[in-house]
């Protein structure tokens, strides 16, 4: 046990006097003291790191230690994070509030375990509001501001922790109980008389007396040296009453706003960090299901649908040697025998295309009328045109020609005959695994000329369209608009550009989710995923900072899921969302399943503004349900196009400008037209763009006559 790894512990002092001064904070030293001397030789040099009373800054720098996706801390997460500050009751002590997002998992044994060892010191131990748990593989807890009252509470539970942090970084727990709670104890170096792990330190190398058991007479260090001043209001030393009688769920979690709380109780800014397009699409492709392989007819309904597989010719096309012209089957002799075809033969038999079945086979001297596209009679091994033949004699009934007279004698063996799989032969790959059966016709037709009945295809998602919000108002409402409302118009718009695509199984009108209740949205998208079964589902509006955002928290609070993205750097899309849920698999039948029968569905929080939710749906929705259906995800094309009048570009985000993409009549370049002014909220300018300009973000402008990169989001019609 001795030779495990260092435990990586970090600091954080959240105090806007030591942020605008590192020299006054006094707590690093005495914590990291905590460490060295009382943490049993388990615990590395600390991290340490000071901010101001700003919740998104508390929440960068937690986040920069416990999430591994963040480099920060050189690989490997931190595994014991303590806060010092903002615990208190004044205006800007916010810490608990910052924190409580975070944690994954709640801790109130450890809140509980500082409070009461406190409280054998003072009774001001009440005036501390401190939270702990697990984010991730890390623990945090929150100490109080007062270097005194931090190094208390952190000597109270520091034995303790080792086994927790091992526990949250993954070891197996069975393994680390074998010898029992006596065990740990004993390693812990507590006994089971020290309750909760009240064991104030008895260290003898840090300052301050003793705070052994029942050290009654310490009675106010806790609100007498708080070096990290909050502004007033005072009473930071001391701990609080937790709310522990709250059950996990019923807490705030992760990063999404509660909405039970008021408007001022939101972030200004959101918490989620802003990705870029090319990110944001990867985020997309790794956390989308992929597809499962179903058995389908070919038939027209097999439009784009992409092959799971190569799939290989049944039958050679043709199936049998055919005639390429109308005529008359011969045998044509033998070179060495230099006898002649030239002359009067007899007319064995007829062969048609239509037939159903081959002609006899033909005797030497005789020839066969025959069409083109018919079956050779067996023994022919030419055909000579129709052309090259006279009539000599009829049948008595004067309808058929009895024989006929062949003109030329430079017919060669094999000329006018179609081979056996000419066009394609037997087990010749026909459709390639990947390829998407096309509304063209070519696919399906090769496939029903090889005699594939079924192919194994990739399942197409289940998608459905929502709209939020209570100002939406449903296009069959036939009252006049009032107040704020406004047509929904995303609604209809989506489920056509969806159906458009002709990627989707099916496109499920969702209707609108209402605010109030809050519930409506949770309740429509649990519908969505269990009775409806989709894969995917595109909401549109309530993910605007300043919008009442139910989306991430329900997301996050309510259906167990997990928001990628919330934010991109984009110009109009901004707010756009991605969120994965985890549902209980139904019978099978649904989409890739992940471990333990849980499969993943996927939510798009698209802007309420018209134009920016199309926008994203084709930069985001588009190249997720391309992978889900079996392509590479790609997104729209992408083209060079020539601009006509100058653009202005953005110097902060790329921007999707909508345009008309032509055919130039002179060169047969392709050419952009704005559609027209650009404000995300504008419906008029989608009307007839199939393209969108991507402009770079960079001062000044895509001057006239320039090249620049556009998205075809459109076909591109004629001139
Ligand atoms: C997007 O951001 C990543 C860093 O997260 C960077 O590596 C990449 O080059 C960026 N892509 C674009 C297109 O700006």
């Amino acid at each position: 046990m001795s030779s495990a790894p260092l435990l990586r512990p970090a600091i954080l002092v959240v105090s806007d006097t030591a942020a605008a001064d590192p020299s006054t904070d006094k707590s690093i030293p005495i914590l990291k003291d905590v460490f060295s001397d009382d943490g049993a030789g388990k615990w590395s040099e600390p991290l340490f790191e000071i901010v101001k009373d700003d919740v998104l800054e508390i929440q960068r720098v937690v986040r920069g230690w416990t999430d591994s996706e963040n480099e920060a801390t050189n690989g490997g997460v931190v595994n014991l994070v303590v806060t010092t500050g903002g615990t208190g009751f004044a205006r800007r002590d916010f810490t608990p509030e910052a924190i409580t997002p975070l944690i994954h998992r709640h801790a109130p044994g450890i809140v509980h375990g500082m409070l009461s060892a406190s409280f054998q010191i003072t009774p001001f131990a009440m005036m501390s509001r401190p939270v702990a748990g697990v984010r991730y593989k890390s623990i945090i807890i929150t100490l109080p501001g007062s270097p005194k009252g931090a190094k208390e509470n952190l000597q109270a539970v520091l034995k303790l922790l080792p086994h927790a942090c091992l526990q949250a970084a993954g070891q197996d727990s069975r393994a680390a109980h074998v010898g029992g709670v006596k065990k740990l104890e004993k390693e812990a170096g507590v006994g089971p008389s020290t309750s909760g792990g009240a064991t104030p330190a008895t260290s003898s190398a840090t300052a301050g007396p003793p705070a052994t058991t029942g050290g009654h007479d310490h009675n106010h260090h806790h609100n007498h040296d708080h070096d990290h001043s909050h502004g007033g209001g005072g009473g930071h030393g001391g701990h609080k009453i937790p709310k522990a009688h709250t059950t996990p769920s019923e807490r705030p979690q992760l990063q999404s706003n509660d909405p039970r709380l008021g408007a001022t109780a939101r972030y200004r800014s959101s918490p989620y960090p802003m990705l870029n397009v090319s990110d944001a699409v990867s985020k997309i492709l790794e956390n989308a299901p992929s597809p499962i392989v179903e058995i389908r007819d070919v038939s027209p309904d097999l439009i784009g649908y992409v092959a799971a597989e190569d799939i290989k010719a049944a039958e050679a096309v043709p199936a049998y040697r055919a005639s390429i012209v109308d005529g008359y089957a011969v045998i044509v002799p033998d070179k060495a025998t230099s006898q002649s075809i030239k002359g009067v033969f007899p007319v064995a038999s007829v062969s048609h295309a239509q037939a159903s079945s081959l002609p006899p086979p033909l005797q030497k001297g005789q020839i066969a009328r025959i069409t083109t596209g018919a079956p050779l009679p067996a023994n022919a091994n030419a055909v000579v045109m129709v052309e090259d033949t006279v009539i000599s004699t009829l049948t008595p009934d004067g309808k058929e020609e009895a024989s006929v007279e062949i003109l030329t004698d430079e017919l060669v063996e094999g000329e006018n005959i179609r081979e056996p799989g000419s066009d394609i032969q037997l087990g010749q790959v026909i459709v390639a695994k990947g390829t998407q059966i096309s509304a063209l016709g070519g696919e399906i037709g090769v496939l029903a000329a090889a005699g594939i009945k079924t192919v194994p295809v990739h399942r197409k998602p289940r998608v459905g369209v929502m709209s939020t919000g209570d100002e939406v108002t449903d296009v069959t409402y036939d009252g006049a608009l009032s107040g704020g409302m406004i047509r929904d118009s995303n609604r209809p718009s989506l489920l056509t550009l969806l159906r458009g695509w002709r990627m989707c199984e099916a496109v499920v009108d969702l209707g609108v989710a209402r605010d109030t209740p809050h519930h409506e949205l949770e309740h429509k998208l649990r519908d969505a995923f269990r009775l409806h079964e989709l894969d995917l589902v595109v909401t549109t509006g309530g993910v605007s900072m300043g919008e009442l955002d139910l989306l991430k928290p329900t997301v996050e609070r309510a259906l167990g899921g997990h928001v990628h993205f919330g934010r991109v750097n984009m110009k109009p899309g901004k707010p756009t969302t991605f969120a994965s849920v985890p549902v209980k698999g139904s019978s099978g039948t649904s989409t890739s399943t992940s471990s333990g029968g849980r499969e993943t569905r996927l939510i798009f929080g698209l802007p309420g503004n018209p134009a920016s939710a199309l926008v994203t749906a084709n930069l985001f929705v588009l190249p997720c349900i391309q992978h889900m259906t079996g392509l590479p995800g790609e997104g729209a094309p992408r083209v060079k196009v020539r601009v006509q009048g100058r653009v202005r570009c953005d110097k902060a985000r790329v921007e999707y400008h909508r345009v008309l993409v032509s055919v130039d009549p002179d060169d047969g370049k392709l050419v952009a037209r704005s559609t027209g002014m650009q404000r995300s909220s504008r419906v008029g300018s989608l009307a007839s763009a199939n393209g969108l300009l991507v402009l770079p973000q960079r001062e000044g402008y895509v001057e006239d006559g320039g090249v620049c990169e556009a998205l075809m989001v459109g076909m591109v019609l004629g001139y």
